[in-house]
This record gives structure tokens, C-alpha cells and sequence, in this order.
């Protein structure tokens, strides 16, 4: 965390004087203190529909939670647990040629006995106050449904893959020889190596965000309370240098009556090609198997060129990663970009954060300056498509193509080709 630790913990004064004036505390639920950690765990629990949590589930839970911030709305009249949970974080988000401060957001759940009232409304609001204050430029979230966040600004800015093969008729494509080798790991070797790939291969793609300990666990099938626990297997590709380059966790689940299976995977997580072309081709050739499911890949994961026949793989793109600019000057100074730009962008922010013109100004060496101007703008764009845009894994042409983007249809290509970048933004996990 880079920002100061009181901004981190105090709430937002805006939403608490609000929430109050409805007769509701907003305030930290403290994981030191026992019964705030598991109000709080349960009533994020009962948000998401899981099932109450066991005690060995709680304090697997409480860990994690240790190093968010943690906010509750208590009702004096609704029980023990709060009404409505919040959390949050400083995370680096890997961009083009560098990271930025990203304030994560997580845990946003309103009890069914309260919902809309404007509850969800301040607590976003409130966090999105608490990272401007904090000094954080930027927010993110991955989301439970896509027409949740667009009101507080956030656009749906890193898309990706999920992945349904056909195994038995796809067939392998690819080449027949690796220099490295695939081994079976136990469930702690997998857990272990998945977060150090992802922490090794997150700076590679625009768009990535950290994991943590108990979401690997999980993954392995380490996690209280896991019903899959058991079916939980592990593999992972050794490299002719002897280093660990990729693994998957996958489980296989019986299809009635055929004694075939279907492989769910868990998660693939690879720092070179030559591992992922060897995890592939393990999944696409696994006896018993008839077919291959998996999400969260890239979305130019190279798998149709690794099989004989296409059409045995439904791709299907999805929203993942959701940003949210609040510091435009600072968040455009972080990256890099793929090509010059000389442009005036007229930001329309509700919220006020990101909004202006701004003359962005990218030079050969691939860096932004930006500065607000009182030239007349060339393009003009919502801060929710500024964000979708931001990490490069949406073309702003596209948004200009639905109406979302306006402006000279030059100026709107070079914005397209300078904040576009290879290899695709990609988010590996949900937070
Ligand atoms: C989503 C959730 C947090 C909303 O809480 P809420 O307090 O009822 O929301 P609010 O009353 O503050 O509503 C704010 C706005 O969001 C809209 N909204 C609320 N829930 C929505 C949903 N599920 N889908 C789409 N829009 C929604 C409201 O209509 C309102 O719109 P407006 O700004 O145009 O008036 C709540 O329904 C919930 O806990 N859902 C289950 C857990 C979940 O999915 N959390 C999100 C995790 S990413």
C-alpha cells in the first residue's frame, strides 16, 4: 500500500452522515475484534447466497479479509450482522510499461431485506470518495452482473475468454514435441505454484491484478469447506531448464451413463508458450474425457490454432475486469501507449472526478503528458468509456461504432491505435 494508512481506514464522512441520517452506522468491521469478523464474513456470505459459513470456513475467511478494509452498514434494529458489506484495497494493476495504485473494490452485498434504498449507491460512492482522497487514480472490480457498476463510472475494460472443447473431436493440431515435461503435483505444490506464476506472469499483460494466498488454496482445493475438494487435481510443465513454467488445477466430473468425464478446470497459469501449447494438448488429448470447460483465458489464448478442427471449440468473450479513472492525469501517466497522439478529450464525468477537457499528448518514446486545456475538444467520451478503453483491451473505435464515443473519426483511429496493446489485456482472477 502506498497511501498513507489513516486515509485508508477512515470511512467516507459523505456516506456515513447519509447512511445515518436513514437511521444506519456505517462503519469498519474490525477482523481483530471476533464478532465483527464474523458479522461481517456471514452477512457477506448470505449476500452472495454461499452458505453460512462453518468455523473453519470463517477463519480461512478472516485471514484474507485481515488486509482489506472492511466496511459494515449496521441496522440497530436488523440483528448482529451488518445489513450491507463493502471492502477494499491498494492492489498494483499491471498496464502497458508499468503499474498503477488500483483501489480494489470486493464484498459489495445489501441484505435482501434492504435493498434498494440507495444502500449499494453510498457505499460505492463512498469507496470511490475514499481513493480520490486516498490518492489512489484508479478503482476496479470484477462484477457479479454487468448492470451493476456503469452508474458510478466503471467500464467493462478487460474482457475474456471462456473456453467450451469438444475433446473428442477437436483433436490436437499442434506440435507433437516439447522440450520440457508434464508432472502431477499435490494439492500444496499446486497451490504454491499458481501463486507464484500468476505473480511472475501478471506484469505481462495490461490489466492483472495480484492474487492471494486463500485463492490459490482454493483453486487447489486446500479451501474449507470445498466440496470438490476431493476431485481437485494438479498439473504442472517443467521446462528443459528444470523451472516450473505452467500449471493447471482441473477437476474431472462423470458424465452419467458412459463412463466418460468432463474436465473443469480451475485455473491454467503459464509464463511461456511451450507450457501452455503442453497443458493444452494434455487437456485436448486426455483419455475419458469428451469435454473441456474453463473461463478467465486471454482472449488470444492461442488454443483454436492448437487443435485439428476448429469448430470443436466454443470461444465465447465475456466482461471481466471492470476500472473505474478517478485521477485522469495521473492514471494516463502511467502506461504506455502503442502509437503518437496529439488530442483533446472531453471527459463527461456525473461524479465530477475525471471530468474536463484534457489535451493528451503521446510522443515517439510511447509516454502520455496530459494537462487540462481550454482548446475545443476533438473526441468526447463518458467516463465509463474512457475507463473501458484505459488498459487497451477494448478499440475505442468499437465504442465509437455504438455511439459511445463521438467525435472526427481520425482523431477517434489514433486514440484506437495508441491505447489499444499486444499482447490482449487479461484478468486471471476474480477478486
Ligand atoms: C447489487 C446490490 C449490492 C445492490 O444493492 P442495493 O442497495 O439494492 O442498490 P441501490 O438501492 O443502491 O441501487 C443503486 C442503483 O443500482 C440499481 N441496481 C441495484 N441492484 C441492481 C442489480 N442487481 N442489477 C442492476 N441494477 C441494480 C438500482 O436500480 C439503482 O439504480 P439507479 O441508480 O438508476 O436508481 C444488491 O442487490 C446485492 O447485494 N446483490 C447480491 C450480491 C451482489 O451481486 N453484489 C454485487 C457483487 S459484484
Amino acid at each position: 500500500m502506498t497511501a498513507p494508512e489513516e486515509t485508508i481506514i477512515s470511512v467516507d464522512p459523505d456516506s456515513q452522515r447519509s447512511l445515518r441520517e436513514r437511521g444506519l452506522e456505517y462503519r469498519i468491521a474490525d477482523m481483530a475484534v471476533d464478532a465483527d469478523a464474523e458479522g461481517f464474513l456471514r452477512a457477506d456470505a448470505r449476500g452472495f447466497l454461499d452458505e453460512d459459513p462453518t468455523d473453519a470456513e470463517l477463519a480461512q475467511m478472516r485471514e484474507t479479509m485481515r488486509t482489506r478494509r472492511n466496511i459494515g452498514v449496521y441496522d440497530p434494529e436488523g440483528g448482529a450482522w451488518p445489513i450491507a458489506t463493502v471492502n477494499s484495497w491498494v492492489t498494483p494493476l499491471s498496464l502497458p510499461g508499468g503499474e498503477i495504485d488500483m483501489w480494489a473494490i470486493s464484498s459489495v452485498t445489501v441484505a435482501g431485506t434492504h435493498r434498494r434504498r440507495g444502500i449499494a449507491r453510498s457505499l460505492l460512492e463512498g469507496e470511490l470518495r475514499a481513493a480520490a482522497r486516498a490518492g489512489v487514480p484508479i478503482a476496479g472490480l470484477t462484477a457479479s452482473e454487468a448492470t451493476i457498476y456503469g452508474r458510478y463510472g466503471f467500464g467493462p475494460a478487460v474482457p475474456v475468454m471462456r473456453f467450451t472443447v469438444d475433446t473428442a473431436r477437436a483433436g490436437w493440431g499442434g506440435s507433437e514435441t516439447s522440450e520440457g515435461r508434464l508432472v502431477y503435483a499435490d494439492k500444496q505444490s499446486l497451490a504454491d505454484d499458481l501463486e507464484r506464476l500468476h505473480e511472475a506472469s501478471r506484469t505481462l499483460r495490461s490489466g492483472q491484478v495480484p492474487g492471494w494466498r486463500g485463492r490459490w488454496q482454493r483453486m487447489a482445493g486446500l479451501a474449507e469447506g470445498d466440496k470438490e475438494a476431493a476431485a481437485v487435481r494438479g498439473v504442472r510443465f517443467i521446462g528443459a531448464d528444470g523451472a516450473v513454467q505452467g500449471a493447471m488445477a482441473y477437476t474431472l466430473a462423470e458424465v452419467p451413463g458412459g463412463f466418460r468425464s468432463e474436465m473443469r478446470i480451475r485455473s491454467i497459469i503459464t509464463v511461456s508458450d511451450e507450457a501452455l501449447r503442453a497443458i493444452w494438448r494434455f487437456v485436448v488429448q486426455h483419455d475419458l474425457v469428451t469435454s473441456a470447460r474453463v473461463d478467465l483465458r486471454p482472449i488470444d489464448d492461442p488454443l483454436p490454432w492448437l487443435v485439428a478442427d476448429q469448430r470443436a471449440v466454443t470461444a465465447e468473450v465475456h466482461d471481466h475486469g471492470w476500472l473505474r479513472v478517478l485521477d485522469i492525469e495521473a492514471a494516463l501517466a502511467a502506461r504506455s501507449y502503442s502509437a503518437p497522439l496529439d488530442i483533446v478529450l472531453r471527459v463527461d464525468d456525473p461524479l465530477g472526478f475525471a471530468a474536463g477537457d484534457w489535451r493528451i499528448v503521446i510522443d515517439d518514446s510511447g509516454r502520455a503528458r496530459v494537462a487540462a486545456t481550454s482548446d475545443s475538444p476533438d473526441v468526447t467520451l463518458g467516463v465509463v468509456e474512457l475507463s473501458t478503453i484505459y488498459a487497451g483491451g477494448v478499440p475505442a473505435t468499437q465504442l465509437a461504432a455504438a455511439g459511445r464515443i463521438h467525435g472526427d473519426s481520425d482523431a477517434v483511429s489514433a486514440l484506437s491505435r495508441a491505447f489499444l496493446t499486444t499482447p490482449s489485456a487479461f484478468l486471471g482472477i476474480w477478486y
